[in-house]
Formats: structure tokens, C-alpha cells, sequence
């Protein structure tokens, strides 16, 4: 299988998770990236069972209208059953690295309201340790080069991501080199740094439920 037969196959499963248990008419939160836009391709079977749905960016939004499927503004939504995404590295204890499309300050907003986050990803994401993917770190243009000595002191070396603004109007630092023995320890660390918005480790809200695909089939992991 490839790897997007793979997405694809996750995607299908992550659907029918969705079409069983949020309630008809209740509201879904969405990532971004390739598995959550072959995600939003497939609730597009399903769009009349569900309220409404919150986007985790930009392009999201415009890929969920374009299915006809409603977007709400997360400030007039009071609760989310469930928000699916995908994830750039996941470890056994459904920590993760997010941040790879660039989204991660809405995805973690988003991820804070929902009751459970459903992460689905193929098997190449599963990680003993976190780090070979490069840590996305948003941050307010200003704060740039401070940020980035900040990041050298933690034994990172930081890059920034040419080219690219976020859809909040800020930079993205990715971080290579790391290994992340302690990723609830490092989330809180470089979220302490004067200028960063956020980082992409999703460890104080990790993933509830895990739906890997591989090619022998899609499997379930639950926190
Ligand atoms: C977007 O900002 C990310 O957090 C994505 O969820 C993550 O990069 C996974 O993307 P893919 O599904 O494209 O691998």
C-alpha cells in the first residue's frame, strides 16, 4: 500500500468512529494536513449528521465548504464531542509533534475544547522518541532571533521556515536535532520563551485515541 492508500484507509476508519458516536447534530473539530483533508473528503458522506464543524486553519475551512459542510467560528460553539487530526511524530504515550502544515497554534485552540482527540496517521509517524522531525515553533516576528538563541540553549538548532507566515500572521522556527526525553517538560519550557505563540508538542493534551493505519489494517490505541 502507499502511503496515501494508507491516509486514505485511516481517514475511512476515522469517519466511521465520527459517524458512531457524536451525536447527529453535534459539532466536529478538523485538522489539517494531507490525512485530514482525505478525512474531510470522507465526512463529506456524512455532512448531514453533523451540527457544524470548527477548522483548524485556513485551508481546512475552504476544503470543508467546498464539500458544503458547515464552518463555525469556535467562540459561538460551547462544546466539541471530538476533533480529528493528523500528527508528524506520536509516542507511546500519545504525545505528539504538530506543526508540519504550519497550524498549530489553531490546532492546539482547538484541541483544548474538544472532549477527545482522535489522531490518525500512518504507521510511519509511531515514534519511540520524538525529535527526528523537526519541532515547529510559532512566534511573533519580532521575537525571531531571540527566540532562536533561546532554542540553541535547549541544544536545538532552529530554522526558519522560508517563506511561510501562519494564518495568525507569525513565523515558524523549526527546530532540528532534538530529542525529546521529557515532552511535557519541553512543551512548557519553550512555551515559557518570551515571543512564542506556541510549539507543536501536543503532550499536556495528547491524543485520546490513536488510529494507525498499516498495511495489515487500521488499529485502535486508547490513552
Ligand atoms: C498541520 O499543521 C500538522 O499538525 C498536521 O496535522 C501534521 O503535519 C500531519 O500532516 P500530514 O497528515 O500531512 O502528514
Amino acid at each position: 500500500m502507499t502511503q496515501d492508500e494508507l491516509k486514505q484507509a485511516v481517514a475511512r476508519v476515522a469517519r466511521d468512529y465520527v459517524a458512531d458516536r457524536l451525536p447527529v447534530g453535534g459539532i466536529l473539530g478538523v485538522g489539517t494536513g494531507s490525512t485530514a483533508n482525505f478525512f474531510i473528503d470522507e465526512i463529506a458522506k456524512i455532512r448531514d449528521r453533523i451540527g457544524g464543524t470548527v477548522a483548524s486553519s485556513e485551508a481546512t475551512a475552504r476544503r470543508l465548504q467546498g464539500h458544503g459542510i458547515r464552518v463555525l467560528d469556535l467562540n459561538d460553539v460551547d462544546a466539541m464531542g471530538i476533533y480529528v487530526d493528523g500528527a508528524d511524530e506520536i509516542d507511546a504515550s500519545m504525545a505528539m509533534i504538530k506543526g508540519g502544515g504550519g497550524a498549530l497554534t489553531r490546532e492546539k485552540i482547538v484541541a483544548a475544547v474538544a472532549e477527545t482527540f482522535v489522531c490518525i496517521c500512518d504507521a510511519s509517524k509511531r515514534v519511540p522518541v520524538m525529535g527526528r522531525f523537526p519541532l515547529p515553533v510559532e512566534v511573533i516576528p519580532m521575537s525571531r532571533a531571540h527566540v532562536g538563541r533561546e532554542l540553541e540553549k535547549l541544544g536545538g538548532t532552529p530554522k526558519l521556515r522560508e517563506g511561510f507566515v501562519t494564518d495568525n500572521g507569525n513565523l515558524i522556527l523549526d527546530v532540528h536535532g532534538l530529542s525529546i526525553i521529557d515532552p511535557v517538560g519541553l512543551e512548557d519550557h519553550i512555551n515559557q520563551i518570551v515571543g512564542v505563540v506556541t510549539n507543536g508538542l501536543f503532550a499536556r493534551r495528547g491524543a485520546d485515541v490513536l488510529l494507525l493505519a498499516a498495511p495489515q489494517g487500521v488499529e485502535t490505541y486508547t490513552r
